[in-house]
C-alpha cells in the first residue's frame, strides 16, 4: 500500500512552498471532540495506524516514518482516551530490526498490527520488503511488552507468496485466532485481481492451522485494488469485514466492508462506509487503513491535504449496526 513512503520525508523540502490554496496551517480534515469522526487524533503522519486497548490505555503503531537520516519502522503513540490526548512514544521504534529476510538497512515497514496473546505476551505482524524480491511479504515479531520491542520469530516471513503479501490483521473468535491479509500488487501493469485472505493459527499466532480461504477479491469496479482488511463480529450476528478499495494516493480510496453469516463467507459486498466527503463538518479525503478497538470504535486514516500528498492522519468514528448496515452513529 505505501510503496511511496520513502517520499515522505523527500516532499517536505522539495515542495517547501505551500499552494495558496493550503497557506493557512489547517488540515482538509479537521474534526472537533463533538464530531463524529473525530480528528485528526495526532498532528504528524499516522499511515495504516494499528490500535489496542490495555487496561484504560489504548496504544496505536503505523507505517514507518523517516526522520533525517533514521529509519523507525514501527512508530507507536499512546492515549488514555481514544479521541484525546494522544501523544507518539517519543523516540520509540517498537521494531528495531525487521528481520533476516528484509531488505537493509530500510525494510520499508507497512501497517503494523498488534495483538495480545492468551499468555500475556504479544506479537506484532507487519509487512516488509523481501531482499530478493523486492516485493513485500508479511511477518512477524514477538515481545512481552506492547510497545517492544519486538523480534522476529523467525529468519523467514510468516506469508510470502510469489505476488507478496501485505497489511496483516489479527482477529480472535471464541478463542480462536486468524490473521487475514491482503495478497497480490494491484500497482503493477499486471489486471490480477488483489485478495484479501484468511489464515486460522494456534494459539501463539504463529503457527499455521490448515490453509488460507480467500474472503473476497478486488473487482475492476473497484479500481483493481482491494487491500487493508479488518474483522469484527457484527453485534447482530455473524461478520463484517472492512476493506479499503482502489489505491491510496487517490481520492477514490474508500472504507468499504462486506458481511458474512459464517466466518469464511460467503461475504457480501455491502458498498462504502467512509469515502472522500462531508460527514458532520468534517471533510475526509482518501480514507482508508481501518483498525477496531471493539465493533463500535475504529480507528482510520485520512489525507491531511484534500489530496494525497503522503502525509495521512489518524481519526476516529463510532458506528453503529442495523442487521448488515454499517453507518456513522449519529
Ligand atoms: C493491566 O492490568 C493488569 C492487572 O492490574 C496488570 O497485571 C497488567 O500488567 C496491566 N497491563 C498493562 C499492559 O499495563
Ligand atoms: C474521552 O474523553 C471525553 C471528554 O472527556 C469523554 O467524553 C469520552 O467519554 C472519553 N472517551 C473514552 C473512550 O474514554
Ligand atoms: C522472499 O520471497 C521468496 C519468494 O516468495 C521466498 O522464497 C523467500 O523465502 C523470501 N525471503 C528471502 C530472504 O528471500
Ligand atoms: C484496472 O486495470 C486495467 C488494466 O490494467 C486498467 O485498464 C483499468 O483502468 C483499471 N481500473 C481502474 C479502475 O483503475
Ligand atoms: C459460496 O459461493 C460459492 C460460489 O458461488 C458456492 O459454491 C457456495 O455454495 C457458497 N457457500 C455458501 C456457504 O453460501
Ligand atoms: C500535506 O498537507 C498538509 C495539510 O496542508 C500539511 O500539513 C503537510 O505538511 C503536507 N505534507 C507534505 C508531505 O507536503
Amino acid at each position: 500500500m505505501l510503496s511511496y513512503a520513502i517520499c515522505f520525508v523527500l516532499l517536505p523540502f522539495a515542495f517547501g512552498h505551500p499552494q495558496q490554496a493550503q497557506a493557512t496551517a489547517t488540515v482538509c480534515s479537521d474534526g472537533t471532540a463533538d464530531t463524529n469522526p473525530t480528528g485528526p487524533l495526532l498532528e504528524e503522519s499516522w499511515a495504516d495506524p494499528c490500535i489496542i486497548k490495555l487496561n484504560d490505555t489504548h496504544y496505536s503503531f503505523a507505517t514507518n516514518h523517516y526522520r533525517g537520516e533514521k529509519t523507525i519502522n514501527v512508530p507507536g503513540a499512546s492515549s488514555p482516551n481514544l479521541t484525546h490526548n494522544w501523544h507518539v512514544i517519543d523516540q520509540l521504534d517498537a521494531l528495531p530490526f525487521a528481520g533476516h529476510w528484509t531488505t537493509q538497512p530500510d525494510a520499508h515497514v507497512w501497517a503494523p498490527d498488534v495483538n495480545q496473546l492468551d499468555d500475556g505476551s504479544f506479537v506484532l505482524y507487519y509487512a516488509a520488503e523481501n531482499a530478493t524480491t523486492k516485493v513485500h511479504c508479511v511477518g512477524a515479531a514477538t515481545s512481552s511488552s506492547v510497545t517492544g520491542p519486538y523480534t522476529p520469530n523467525s529468519p523467514l516471513p510468516l506469508i510470502c507468496p510469489d505476488d507478496g503479501a501485505i497489511d496483516p490483521d489479527g482477529f480472535t473468535h471464541e478463542g480462536t485466532r486468524y490473521l487475514v491479509y491482503k495478497q497480490g500488487h494491484a500497482h503493477s501493469d499486471k489486471n490480477d485481481p488483489t485478495r484479501i485472505m484468511l489464515q486460522q493459527t494456534e494459539a501463539d499466532g504463529l503457527t499455521f492451522v490448515g490453509s488460507p480461504t480467500e474472503l473476497i477479491h478486488s473487482t475492476i469496479i473497484g479500481g483493481n485494488d482491494t487491500e487493508s482488511p479488518a474483522l469484527v463480529e457484527n453485534p447482530n450476528g455473524g461478520f463484517v469485514l472492512y476493506y479499503v478499495n482502489n489505491n491510496f494516493h487517490q481520492t477514490a480510496y474508500s472504507i468499504e466492508y462486506a458481511t458474512a453469516g459464517t466466518l469464511t463467507g460467503n461475504y457480501t459486498k455491502q458498498g462504502a462506509l467512509l469515502h472522500t466527503g462531508q460527514y458532520d463538518g468534517v471533510h475526509l479525503s482518501g480514507p482508508g487503513g481501518a483498525d477496531f478497538v471493539n465493533p463500535d470504535h475504529m480507528i482510520f486514516m485520512s489525507n491531511a491535504a484534500c489530496e494525497f500528498n503522503g502525509t495521512r492522519l489518524m481519526h476516529a468514528a463510532v458506528l453503529q449496526y442495523q442487521g448488515t448496515t454499517v453507518t456513522l452513529r449519529s
